[in-house]
């Protein structure tokens, strides 16, 4: 039976939904209430460990990291440093935390240096993450006292954070957002394992004591969603992104480095040496999946396709979404090479040329992420709704199991809401109280960067919850 609790209706009474938070402009900041500049530093360099980003930013003279490029630059993996022990991996796809700010138009950049297998000195590992849009640089080193990964955020602030009118998409998407950054605040795993971008949930998704791992889910030929000159799906994927882009430089890395020498397999043999064995798990096998699409789409034209076609195209695809959807593992990328609508995709890439041209000013850039897919089921697949037509226990898991598990650490707030155990009568109505926040909110659940619910989904998940 439900207990009433201040701010929850019974779903009986008509309290309006929150629709879908479309001005992605409008969605919280999961640090919102964390440290940050100094003060931050000060709290991060006072827990223990040994590491180049220590180095660098607990040096009694921290330097001042200003873009993308110096950051790279600082760590040894900036644009003329691509190559031999350093390489770069770009992705127009990516089930990590930015997932819905990711496409061929608006990439994700990873440049690497490999350590040797034995881990010797002097070669470290470092990985930089970057896309435009969430202010963001992801960072994963190795400890030199535990030999353990270790992964940080770094958080920027643009003049714009400042500004009356605050940021708008032109300053997050265009090359605005990779210089002149004006505060950085760099954060440890320690400081973000109970927000909605906690990095352990993915990088050691079996909880505490149990092995970190550094990911890439497609981690074999032919890559399906990674740029690469060297693969058809890459191919394609490169010529959406320099439809728009051209020759400018993007993430730090100028147009000729990102044709010529972005390669998947260079963060392939770079996240097996940095796994030191441990597998991927429930990996996208992009080979057979690659071949099953591929007749898949040769059979079916366009218009007679049903809605939930992509669910059933790729047997061994659907294996691995199943076992996602069953909350075994973090979401499986999309089955297909594209994530994006044709038309949005046109009208965007459109819109940049012609920004990049200089015939659109700054101000007026639309939002270029906005690109994706509109299909609830190309959605379910790419990991930004739940599968149409679930039940609700099925619901549950698919949105909130991600975070909500028995693997992770028990011991954070978050623990008290767990999808793998019998819900109290408490946490119903806590959940039900979340499920009613709009998405600008930050306590709302499930966190609009992560996935958004249709109404259907939300309505079938508290009137279950309210029984
Ligand atoms: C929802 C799961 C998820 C979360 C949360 C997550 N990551 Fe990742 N991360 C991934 C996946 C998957 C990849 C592979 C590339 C991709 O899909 O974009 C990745 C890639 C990376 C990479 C590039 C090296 C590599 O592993 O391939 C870095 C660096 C990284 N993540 C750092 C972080 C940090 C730092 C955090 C926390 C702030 C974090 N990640 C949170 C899933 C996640
Ligand atoms: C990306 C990770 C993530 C996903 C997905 C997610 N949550 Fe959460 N949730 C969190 C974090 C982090 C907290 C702790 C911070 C807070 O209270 O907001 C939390 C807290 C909660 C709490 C409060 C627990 C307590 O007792 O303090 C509830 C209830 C909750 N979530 C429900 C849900 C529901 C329901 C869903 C799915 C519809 C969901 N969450 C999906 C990360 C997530």
């Amino acid at each position: 039976m439900l207990v009433a609790v201040a701010g929850c209706a019974p779903a009986s009474e008509e309290v309006p939904l929150p629709a879908e938070v479309a001005d992605r402009m409008a969605w919280p900041d999961p640090l919102e209430h964390a440290l940050s500049g100094e003060a931050q530093r000060q709290q991060l360099c006072a827990r223990a460990g040994d590491d180049v980003l220590r180095d660098l930013f607990c040096a009694a003279e921290p330097p001042a990291i200003t873009g993308i490029a110096q950051l790279q630059e600082t760590l040894g993996v900036a644009d003329a440093d691509i190559g031999g022990l350093r390489g770069l991996s770009i992705t127009a796809h990516s089930t990590a935390v930015g997932a819905r700010s990711v496409s061929a138009i608006n990439p994700r950049v990873v440049s690497f240096q490999l350590e040797r297998p034995d881990l010797t000195p002097p070669v470290e590992l470092v990985a930089v993450a970057f896309v435009r849009g969430d202010q963001t640089a992801e960072l994963v080193v190795r400890d030199r006292e535990d030999r353990e990964l270790r992964f940080y955020l770094l958080k920027y602030r643009q003049p714009c954070n400042d500004a009356a009118e605050g940021c708008l998409p032109g300053d997050l998407l265009s090359p605005a957002t990779e210089s002149d950054w004006t505060e950085v605040s760099l954060y440890d795993e320690e400081d973000l394992k109970n927000t909605t971008v906690d990095c352990r949930q993915c990088h050691q998704p079996d909880g505490p004591g149990t092995p970190k791992l550094v990911r890439m889910q497609e981690l074999k030929t032919p890559w399906t969603h990674w740029l690469f000159n060297g693969t058809a799906g890459g191919r394609l994927l490169l010529e959406d992104f320099r439809a728009a882009h051209g020759d400018q430089t993007y993430g730090g890395m100028s147009a000729e480095v990102i044709t010529q020498r972005a390669n998947p397999s260079g963060l392939e043999l770079w996240v097996e040496y940095a796994n030191l064995g441990v597998n991927q798990p429930n990996e996208f096998a992009a080979m057979a999946i690659e071949a099953e699409m591929a007749v898949a789409w040769e059979q079916a034209p366009d218009a007679e396709r049903p809605e939930d076609w992509v669910l059933h195209q790729s047997a061994t695809w659907r294996q691995a979404y199943e076992r996602a959807r069953r909350g075994e593992a973090i979401p499986v990328p999309f089955p297909g090479v594209r994530v994006t609508d044709p038309d949005k995709l046109a009208a965007m890439t459109g819109a940049y040329a012609a920004f990049r041209e200089g015939q659109l000013s700054q101000d007026e850039l639309p939002d270029i992420r906005d690109v994706f897919l509109e299909d609830p089921y190309d959605r379910a697949a790419m990991g930004f709704a739940t599968e149409p037509g679930l039940d609700a226990p099925a619901i549950l898991v698919q949105a909130c199991g991600q975070c909500h598990n028995d693997r992770l650490d028990p011991d954070l707030s978050r623990a008290r809401f767990n999808v793998d155990r019998e819900l109290s009568d408490a946490q119903r109505n806590a959940a039900i109280e979340r499920l009613r926040l709009p998405g600008s909110d930050l306590l709302a659940m499930p966190p609009v960067h992560v996935r958004s619910l249709s109404p259907e989904a939300r309505t079938t998940l508290i009137e279950w919850l309210s029984e």
